[in-house]
């Protein structure tokens, strides 16, 4: 059975001392022996801190640079993030394709460097509004994967994580509807059992994100094809953050 997934995506906020507050806020009101996974995606800067706090959440990147090393002046490798103890990244957010012009060849060129440096990527994609009023959700969205995706290997495809977050759900408090979320979801499955096998789609876990609170989590994680959440705004507070928390570890104990 897929385990959930919770991931709070703390963006460009907070500080230092409020992030390391936040980070122990939510490992403490993780319940204990819970069966969910809780990550945290604080700022480059912070991830240090984050770590030090020694919190046994996952604590990974919002982005990497797909480079190695040399004179690429402000990126971060994957190596470094490696160094300090980073375990996951979150991969061509809508942020970074639709504001930072990102696109699939350089997601999938920072998938498998991260990979490569054993980094768990969290793999993002999603469709504008316009796509989706144009009937073009499903082909944007395979678009994406194919793109984003190329070239991994079976093995590599189970380490990754997927997350579909539909740009118009995105920080505007407009959730998809847990059957609008689910139809994707199951589309993204239905393309990762022909492109690797129905053992790979069994396994990969695809989250959803967009305005996901707790109030509306423990409808779209009851879902069967939605494996978590990747949580923006919710995700800043540890009392909301933790609702969504609790919704994952209460379906499990269902
Ligand atoms: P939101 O952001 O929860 O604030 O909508 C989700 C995300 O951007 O990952």
């Amino acid at each position: 059975m897929r385990r959930f997934l919770i991931a709070g995506n703390w963006k460009m906020n907070l500080s230092r001392t409020t992030c390391v507050s936040l980070a122990q806020a939510i490992a403490a009101g993780c319940p204990q022996g819970g069966r969910t996974e809780v990550a945290v995606f604080p700022p480059a800067v912070y991830l240090e801190a984050v770590l030090a706090a020694g919190t046994g959440l996952v604590v990974g990147a919002q982005t990497v640079s797909e480079y190695a090393d040399g004179a690429y002046t402000g990126e971060i490798s994957c190596a470094m993030l490696r160094d300090l103890g980073a375990a996951s990244v979150i991969l061509g957010h809508s942020e970074r394709r639709n504001v930072l012009g990102e696109t699939n060849a350089q997601v999938n060129r920072k998938t498998l460097a991260a990979l490569a440096a054993g980094l768990q990527p969290i793999v993002c994609v999603g469709e504008l509004l316009e796509q989706r009023q144009a009937g073009q959700t499903d082909q944007v969205v395979l678009e994406q994967c194919t793109g984003s995706l190329a070239e991994l290997t079976a093995e590599q495809m189970l380490q990754t994580v997927i997350a579909y977050e539909p740009v118009w759900a995105i920080g505007t408090g407009q959730v998809a509807t847990p059957a609008q979320a689910e139809a994707v979801h199951a589309t993204i499955r239905q393309w990762l059992e022909g492109r690797f096998s129905p053992e790979v789609a069994g396994q990969v876990r695809i989250l959803y994100g967009g305005s996901v609170k707790p109030d509306n989590a423990s409808e779209l994680l009851a879902q069967p094809n939605i494996d978590g959440a990747l949580v923006g705004g919710a995700s800043l507070k540890a009392d909301s953050f933790l609702g969504i928390v609790a919704a994952a570890e209460a379906l499990v104990q269902a």
